[in-house]
């Protein structure tokens, strides 16, 4: 559920009809919805009820300061894979002690950070990862809290590209050599096993290989309490999926039902604090690309709508074949309906945000690409020196600028000429 809706033919954004952000920040616009974001966060909360928990945003998912700080504002903590991701968080006033770190690349400099800052825990995926960390921790005298994540190879039924779990991926630990590198872990003076954690995939639409990869971890548990360690949390990653056009993927509280359940199961569940570190779930559905239309060029065979927003804004249709819908803001006038590849200024044929759509717009008119708030503004490029769109958090009846559009001048801010000398001759 969201918050996006007509109302008299127009599409509104909480109180806000879209013509007027439109109007006021231009096109093209990310909107996102405050009541959204923070309905979607809550649906997690509330699923897990009295079981101890953290929910951890996935910042790579929106990574926006008004989003974090909305969510930090709720008792968010955050997942985070980069250095600019955690600067971002405290920014935003995020709360360090609720940051878990993942990623396959931790460089000591963004380690060292974390460690200074006080994290709740690291994602480790690599043993030289863990003793990169254990030195790293050793040279500041401090001791780094680890969870390893494992790759339970479970087949995530999600695209290529967005699958993790696989033993083809290049994440986490696989499940059998798990136990050893916790073993290497628990005798490091440096580092401190707090936590077991996986992340399977993204987008999906099934529990099953959820509750399959629980299964498996909860195996993995067993067997390190018989060994003496024992883990405070079970960090199962993010990955929940939603409607894009027509997937029905279970809501959280399905989720967090079929898993409190399985893991009631397990001795000693009660105590375990589990985390989960959702992005698409809480974001998608609470943004829209707001786009002109620029020109109609009806043809033989395709019939084009040119509008001003192109892959470099929003590369999901681009990338991985992604539907998202295509809806008219304002369809107060008649139209002609028309079929239609809605495509993008670059200068690829790949740039296309949806086709084969049937629309009934003309020039000028305004188009929303819905569940644009996940992997969208974060995933936009400068491609063909285009700037990259504004974006606008909607709350109630106001619409609020959290990000100016950029200027032309950014765009070689940081580049240099070459120095006279350098140069040939006239
Ligand atoms: N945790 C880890 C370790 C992850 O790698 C990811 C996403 C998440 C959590 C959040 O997953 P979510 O709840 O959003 O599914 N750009 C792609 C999605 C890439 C996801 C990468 N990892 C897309 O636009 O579909």
């Amino acid at each position: 559920m969201d918050y996006f809706n007509y109302r008299d033919g127009v599409l509104y954004g909480e109180e806000v009809p879209l013509t007027r952000i439109a109007e006021q920040f231009g096109t093209p616009c990310y909107v996102y919805s405050k009541a959204t974001l923070a309905r979607h966060f809550r649906a997690y909360t509330e699923a897990l009820g009295g079981h101890p928990h953290l929910i951890c945003y996935a910042v790579k998912a929106n990574s926006n300061l008004a989003v974090l700080g909305l969510l930090a504002r709720l008792g968010a903590g955050f997942d985070i894979v980069s250095l600019g991701e955690l600067e971002r968080v405290l920014a935003a006033g995020g709360d360090p002690a609720k940051v878990v770190f993942s990623g396959v690349a931790k460089q000591e400099a963004e380690m060292a950070r974390a460690l200074e800052v006080g994290i709740k825990c690291f994602n480790v995926e690599s043993r030289p990862e863990l003793e990169r960390l254990d030195a790293v921790a050793g040279r500041l005298g401090k001791v780094a809290p680890v969870s390893l994540r494992v790759n339970p190879d479970v087949d995530a039924g999600t695209h290529p590209y967005i699958s993790t779990g696989l033993k083809d991926n290049k994440f986490g630990i696989p499940v059998d050599e798990a136990l050893a590198v916790y073993e290497l872990a628990a005798s490091l003076p440096h580092v401190k096993v707090t936590g077991l954690d996986c992340h399977i995939g993204s987008q999906l639409t099934e529990l099953s290989p959820f509750l399959d990869a629980l299964d498996r971890l909860l195996v993995l548990l067993e067997t390190l309490r018989k060994r003496g360690i024992e883990v405070q949390h079970l960090d199962l990653g993010g990955g929940l999926g939603v409607p894009y056009r027509d997937e029905h993927p279970p809501a959280p509280f399905d989720y967090a039902s079929a898993l409190l359940e399985r893991l009631s199961r397990w001795e000693g569940s009660d105590r375990l604090t589990l985390l989960f570190e959702p992005g698409r779930s809480i974001a998608a559905n609470a943004g829209v690309l707001l786009t002109r239309v620029e020109f109609l060029k009806p043809g033989e065979t395709k019939n084009f709508a040119i509008v001003d927003a192109g892959m470099n804004d929003l590369i999901r249709p681009a990338l991985y074949q992604a539907w998202q819908t295509i809806l008219p803001v304002d369809t107060r006038r008649a139209r002609d309906t028309a079929t239609y590849d809605v495509v993008g200024p670059v200068c690829e044929t790949g740039d296309f945000l949806g086709k084969d759509r049937e629309l009934a717009i003309a020039a000028g008119d305004l188009l929303a690409v819905r569940s644009a708030g996940a992997y969208g503004f974060v995933m936009a490029s400068n491609y063909n020196s285009r700037t990259r769109p504004a974006e606008v958090m909607v709350d109630g009846e106001v619409a609020h600028l959290v990000r100016r559009r950029e200027r032309l001048e950014e765009l070689w801010a940081g580049e240099a000429l070459l120095p006279e000398a350098s140069l040939p001759e006239d």
